[in-house]
């Protein structure tokens, strides 16, 4: 402690009767200045806001001098906490902003809101019953009273960050502020806020027209399952990536909502696959003509065995058989559930096509070997030159259906097999005229 302090302490007392005396009386700033740095020097803020006081609150020239009264709440600040709120409230002329942030970092934070509230600073002021004090109630209550967009606003994040969803949109919906609208769609997600988020999601279009908020709006007509409000929506003019939500909607087993979305846009191969899901299978043949893609006659196709359509299955699969690469995949798809007649059918179908190749005669005779071998002659007989008789022809020998062995043999100029497989097996395979025609043949080689 400097001389100066220690003496001034001791003094103090009377000193201070004196001054203020004095200074109740004197018109000259410059006095007071003197005096007051006096004792900010010896470092007696008790004295020094007793000073204060007698200049500042009891009216005086200088009651309203700026700089004093910012000198008098610091000091209290400092020195005694307990008068900072009376000093607030009744001074008028100190400089508010500064003052408020000195105070909320000494941890008075209902001494700073009360400064912001009383400048009518609404946003700093319910920024303090926010971040400082802490509570939310509080902070609605005052936004209420102040009933002020940006406090609305700044409200609202504070909800949303507590992931009070629907409380959060009721203040954003009142601050009229879309801006926020990134967090918004990802809280509400998360939470399942879909009623809030079509509330929220309807503000935000009318004052931004982003492709993100109306494609989430969409979104979120679908998950309320608004499809009128859906449907509407997009036969208007709108900027929604229309289908991205339909492949979400997809996705998140929404089809009725797909259904909607991939019509608007045509994406015919997409909306066929969707109506298959809702068993709406004629329109999903009827999408698929309009897709004429291969890949989407075997979705279609497949999901209308799985449900036994085999009437619309057969109107898919008769585009799918004509690729000789793709025919595998559809005879193992019908094979595996045991589908064999059905099958049948399909390739039975499709011989009459333009488009009719050797594997669709190849396989049409092997199924027959398997499951309807009284049709199998018929078949060779008009067909044996469009087959591949060797496949053919194993497929005969493993349903032990000799008599078509020999004809194949035959027709394939193999004439010793054809002896042979005569003689194993006269029985069914034994014709005498037959036999004699294919023993000379075998000898003229
Ligand atoms: C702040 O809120 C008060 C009500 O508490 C209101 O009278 C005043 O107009 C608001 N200030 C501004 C700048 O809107
Ligand atoms: C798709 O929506 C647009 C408006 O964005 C509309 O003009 C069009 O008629 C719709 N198309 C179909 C097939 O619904
Ligand atoms: C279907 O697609 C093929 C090519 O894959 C094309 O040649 C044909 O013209 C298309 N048909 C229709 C009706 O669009």
């Amino acid at each position: 402690m400097g001389l100066l302090t220690i003496w001034f302490k001791h003094v103090s007392g009377f000193i201070l009767q004196v001054v203020q005396t004095a200074l109740s009386e004197t018109q000259d700033p410059e006095d007071i200045s003197v005096t007051v740095k006096a004792f900010m020097t010896a470092d007696l803020p008790n004295e020094l806001i007793e000073l204060l006081e007698k200049i500042v609150l009891d009216s005086s020239v200088f009651s309203d001098h700026r700089n004093l009264q910012n000198l008098l709440i610091l000091t209290a600040i400092k020195a005694d906490r307990t008068r900072v709120m009376e000093y607030i409230n009744r001074l008028d002329n100190y400089d508010a902003p500064d003052i408020a942030n000195i105070a909320i970092n000494n941890q008075l934070y209902e001494e700073a809101f009360a400064i912001f509230k009383k400048f009518d600073v609404n946003t700093s002021a319910i920024q303090v019953l926010i971040d400082n004090v802490n509570n939310l109630d509080r902070a609605y209550e005052f936004a209420e009273r102040c009933n002020e967009p940006a406090v609305w606003s700044q409200l609202a994040k504070a909800q949303l960050q507590q992931g009070l969803v629907k409380e959060a949109i009721d203040s954003f919906i009142k601050a009229d502020d879309p801006s926020a609208y990134m967090d918004v769609v990802e809280t509400a997600h998360k939470t399942e806020s879909w009623e809030d988020l079509v509330r929220y999601l309807q503000m935000a279009r009318k004052k931004a027209r982003e492709s993100y908020i109306e494609s989430e709006l969409i979104y979120a007509y679908a998950r309320t399952n608004r499809l009128a409000d859906l449907e509407e929506f997009i036969s208007g003019p709108n900027h929604a990536d229309i289908q991205k939500i339909g492949d979400r909607c997809f996705d998140d087993g929404m089809y009725e909502a797909a259904k909607l979305l991939y019509n608007n846009v045509s994406n015919f191969a997409r909306l066929a696959i969707t109506l298959v899901h809702l068993k709406e299978f004629q329109g999903a043949v009827d999408g698929a003509r309009k897709a004429n893609s291969t890949r989407t006659w075997k979705e279609v196709c497949f999901a209308c065995v799985d449900s036994e359509e085999f009437r619309l299955a057969q109107m898919c699969g008769l585009h799918i058989v004509v690729h000789a690469d793709e025919l595998e995949d559809l005879i193992n798809y019908y094979q595996d559930r045991g589908y064999f007649e059905e099958l049948i059918n399909l390739l039975e179908a499709a011989l009459g096509l333009e488009r009719a190749h050797m594997g669709m005669f190849t396989e049409l005779a092997i199924l027959y070997s398997k499951y309807k071998p009284a049709k199998m002659r018929e078949h060779l007989e008009l067909f044996w030159s469009r087959v591949n008789i060797p496949k053919v022809l194993r497929a005969a020998e493993q349903a032990h259906l000799w008599a078509e062995l020999v004809f194949l043999y035959d027709k394939y100029e193999e004439y010793d097999n054809a002896v042979i497989a005569m003689m194993n097996h006269p029985s069914e395979a034994w014709r005498e005229g037959h036999f004699k025609d294919i023993i000379t043949k075998v000898r003229n080689f």
